[in-house]
């Protein structure tokens, strides 16, 4: 079995660039203006958004010398009691369609093809059954935009789809019961969610409960009304109220695997998921999407470690964008990190074999950088915060 990065030397040509910092660019270059605006757009100003990044710069890697090893770095890890090959998994990333018309499809193979789980969107623009078929044997978790109380009749179904299925954890997205204040997506307009060619909707138009109760009120099928009922779908999904913690239990009654609570920035958060019994967390702020002027999400994970990481497993996100800042981020005590954009600018530059250079393209990063840090596994035994320095503030 090669490694990651003997694997990436034998590509006879790489379907784009190694260069990750080059992605983002030549992904823009081929995208129209309402994807782009999508995809690159944050919240506000884009001060989160630079203060995740920022946030990496801060802390650096420490390089051990002579450091017998016989083989490259393990990379596994174990995130909610299952052994996994690499500790990062595809982000919920909800529209997929519009950067590739084989959008969440794509994405869910190439991710299968590296052992890489593919956590499927809420929003996403195929249904939760034909991701989980081109997810095959792969690792798939599904995303929750939780519905509000007088829908919990489509938030059951959505979860027992998700369970027939094949997918294994719920995470329950809890920072966007509202979209953000997004320039970009308002300069433009421009709402993916709400193009009524069936893009964006698919979970809701193929969801057996929301078509009858979208007939019972409307008396034709959502495919007659498609501009009502991609509305109706949305607002299903982006209530725009909250739920509140004592909520959880719905969810835990309707859903027996794992439960992850993605979007925590709070020790106080961190504390109560703990106490309503869920078994893991993702410390993360949707990459600077939602709240602009918040903290960076790395700038976080330290403390929320310290508070909970023995209690639950502490998945991170929000800024990985090379090798080095995952090993950063399991450095200050994350089990995972899940990847957002990078793989989405995969999907626009190449399809399934893109998704698959960006995947392969970080790992291979990852592998290099702890081998030759001396670091020989990406378990908190060898990769913890004895191997990181904060430089500055
Ligand atoms: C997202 N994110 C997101 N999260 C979620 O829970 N459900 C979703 O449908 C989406 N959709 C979505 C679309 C796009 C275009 C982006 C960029 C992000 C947030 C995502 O899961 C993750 O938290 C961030 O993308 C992580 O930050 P980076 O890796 O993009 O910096």
């Amino acid at each position: 079995e090669k490694s990651v990065y003997q694997k990436g030397l034998q590509y006879e040509r790489p379907p784009f660039t190694f260069h990750a910092h080059e992605w983002e660019r030549q992904a823009s270059a081929q995208m129209s203006a309402t994807s782009k605006g999508y995809v690159i757009g944050n919240a506000g100003t884009g001060e989160t958004a630079r203060k995740n990044r920022d946030a990496f710069q801060r802390w650096s890697i420490v390089p051990n010398r002579l450091v017998r090893t016989e083989d490259l770095p393990d990379l596994s890890t174990k995130v909610l009691g299952q052994e996994l090959q690499f500790p990062i998994a595809a982000a919920p990333v909800g529209v997929q369609r519009i950067f590739n018309p084989d959008g969440e499809v794509a994405a869910a193979r190439a991710a299968a093809e590296n052992n890489v789980p593919y956590i499927l969107s809420s929003a996403a623009s195929a249904s939760i059954e034909e991701v989980a078929e081109a997810n095959g044997d792969g690792t798939r978790w599904f995303q929750l935009y939780w519905p509000k109380n007088d829908d919990e009749e489509v938030t059951v179904s959505m979860l027992d789809r998700a369970k027939k299925a094949g997918y294994t954890a719920l995470v329950v997205t809890l920072d966007t019961y509202i979209l953000g204040w997004r320039p970009s997506d308002m300069d433009n307009g421009y709402n993916p969610f709400l193009r009524s060619d069936q893009i964006g909707t698919a979970i809701g138009l193929t969801d057996p409960v929301f078509r009858r109760r979208f007939k019972e009120a409307h008396g034709v099928e959502v495919e007659a009304e498609m501009g009502a009922a991609v509305a109706e779908w949305t607002r299903t999904i982006f209530p725009g109220t909250s739920h509140g913690w004592e909520d959880i239990k719905f969810l835990q009654k309707h859903w027996e695997g794992p439960m992850v609570l993605k979007g925590i920035q709070t020790v106080a958060d961190a504390k109560k998921s703990v106490e309503v019994g869920v078994q893991g967390i993702v410390v993360s702020n949707h990459g600077g999407r939602q709240v602009d002027g918040a903290v960076s999400s790395l700038g976080m994970l330290p403390r929320i470690v310290d508070a909970v990481g023995e209690k639950v497993d502490v998945l991170f996100d929000s800024g990985i964008r090379c090798g080095a800042d995952i090993a950063k981020a399991l450095g200050l005590g994350a089990k995972m990190v899940l990847v957002g954009r990078p793989y989405i600018y995969g999907l626009v530059l190449g399809g399934r074999a893109g998704v698959s250079h960006v995947f392969k393209s970080l790992l291979g990063d990852l592998e290099l950088t702890l081998h030759l840090s001396g670091i020989v596994s990406a378990r908190p035994d060898h990769l913890n915060r004895d191997t990181l320095i904060r430089e500055s503030d």
